[in-house]
């Protein structure tokens, strides 16, 4: 078994996405960047890992202070070299080896990295480098290999000759290097190249003219090792990543009418059968049951989908749970912790916070429940409002078992109607109603007889 230390770089701006948020945090497929290498790197055990930050550093600390990592500062950010030299305190007194990656390069896999790591220890090599192949290797530094084949450096792109360029095995930027060799060459590096700055990348120069060995790991899949430089190039990813994640879905017997535009997050589960129109969004480890319909236009965050449920067109769903059977929307807008029952119906126009509806309760029409805890059976009339907000504090609204909440009613909080009470519809309530109770809460109504005739009239003699 290898004693591997991670190092992760991540300290430099990304000047080219010309962003404010730094370019490790700039999020693909749900999560930023450096978590998707965190993530990568886990299941190799690394003894200690340490994350370089620079740029934004206390952003990036804050933004991985879940996963308790270290960190090093590198201030000013002088070069990838220069980020392993500042690290020198975490790395440097470490045995076995040091195994290198880029916070901008994101699918990079587990099993990558462990044929990486596996390759470099047996052939006993100084330092291993990930390479792939690309067509279009402009902006990668170069792999240089000498006339027998093996590996003499690394060129960077804005230093490389015309015919360095043309070479298309390129330097991922991922490497393995046995600690103590690399903690021989690590101070000697030179800013002496076009960019002005301290280049990892020359240490695989240094070693070799030390006679070291040089291995390099040939990674087939190119996309696993793009980097992130350009907004560009973060959606050309996020389209792959979308990609995968639906054809593996269709493999497991979820129909997607149009992949082109439906954007299913890695973290979701969807069940067989279930039809995913275009323009759908599943998001943060939603998981939808099987034999779902889930229409266009709808956005399911956090939320949990049983079997057999419709969503209608333009929902949004976040942090919410729906039971088997039921039918929500179109237009309808579940957030902050709402169950609805199995076999219910929430129509358009209707927005539920913080609530519990219970089994085959129907609200179909312009409401808002929030902070209500609504039994079985309950009719639900249209426009109904719950009115939750004094202007201090929200109160609860509790309705039971069968009742029958006539349209455009509106319940002032706190306030409790008992199972099978009817409410009059165009009712206010703010008292409680008794089981089986009719209330009635709105003004009298009065007919003037003939009025609007004589108003007519008197208005023609004007
Ligand atoms: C680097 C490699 C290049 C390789 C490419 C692969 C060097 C000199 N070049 O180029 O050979 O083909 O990656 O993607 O290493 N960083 C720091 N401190 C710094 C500068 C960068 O921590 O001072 C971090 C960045 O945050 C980033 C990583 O190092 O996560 C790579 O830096 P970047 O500037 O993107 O290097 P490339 O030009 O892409
Ligand atoms: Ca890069």
């Amino acid at each position: 078994m290898l004693d591997l230390t991670l190092l992760i770089l991540a300290a430099g701006k990304g000047t080219r996405l010309k962003s404010a948020l730094p370019k490790v945090l700039h999020s693909l497929a749900g999560k930023p960047l450096i978590e998707h290498v965190v993530e990568a790197a886990l299941p190799l055990s690394p003894s200690a890992t340490c994350v370089v930050v620079g740029h934004e550093a206390q952003q990036v600390q804050r933004a991985l202070a879940h996963l308790g990592l270290e960190f090093a500062v590198q201030q000013p950010q002088l070069g990838t070299g220069h980020a392993v030299q500042v690290a020198g305190g975490f790395w440097k007194h470490r045995q076995g080896d040091l195994l290198i990656l880029s916070g901008d390069v994101p699918l990079i896999s587990a099993r990558t990295l462990q044929r990486l790591v596996d390759q470099h220890a047996q052939s006993n090599a100084s330092a291993t480098l990930l390479s792939t192949r690309l067509v279009d290797a402009t902006g990668y530094g170069r792999v240089v290999r000498d006339a027998a084949g093996a590996v003499e450096r690394i060129v960077e792109h804005k230093d490389a000759t015309d015919e360095e360029r043309r070479l298309s095995e390129v330097n991922a930027g991922i490497y393995c290097f046995s600690i103590p060799d690399l903690a021989q060459v690590i101070d000697a590096l030179s800013a002496a190249n076009s960019q002005r700055e301290f280049y990892l990348t020359d240490c695989i120069g240094l070693l070799r003219e030390q006679k070291k060995r040089i291995g390099a790991f040939l990674c087939e899949d190119a996309w696993e090792v793009s980097g992130v430089n350009s907004r560009s190039e973060l959606a050309e990813l996020e389209r792959i990543v979308r990609r995968k994640k639906l054809k593996q879905l269709m493999e497991d017997g979820v129909t997607v009418i149009d992949p082109e535009s439906a954007y299913v997050e890695p973290s979701v589960q969807v069940g067989p059968d279930s039809v995913l129109y275009p323009n759908v969004f599943l998001e943060k480890g939603t998981v939808i049951g099987a034999s779902c319909q889930i229409y266009p236009n709808v956005r399911i965050s956090a939320s949990k989908i049983g079997d057999g449920v419709v969503v209608l067109d333009s929902c949004l769903i976040a942090e919410s749970h729906v039971q088997a059977g039921s039918q929500v929307g179109p237009f309808a807008h579940l957030k902050s912790n709402t169950v609805i029952g199995s076999k219910a119906r929430i129509g358009n126009f209707v927005e539920i916070k913080n609530s519990r509806l219970g089994d085959k309760t129907k609200a179909a029409h312009l409401s808002y429940l929030g902070d209500a805890e609504i039994g079985q059976d309950v009719n639900v009339g249209a426009g109904t409002i719950t009115c939750n907000y004094d202007g201090v504090s929200k109160h609860r609204t509790i309705i039971e078992d069968g009742v029958f909440v006539g349209s455009d009613s509106q319940l002032i909080a706190p306030v409790t109607v008992r199972r099978g009470a009817y409410i009059a519809a165009g009712s206010t309530i703010d008292q409680d109603v008794p089981e089986d109770a009719l209330a009635i809460a709105r003004s009298q109504q009065v007919n003037k007889e003939h009025w609007a005739r004589k108003k007519r009239e008197s208005r023609r003699k004007e």
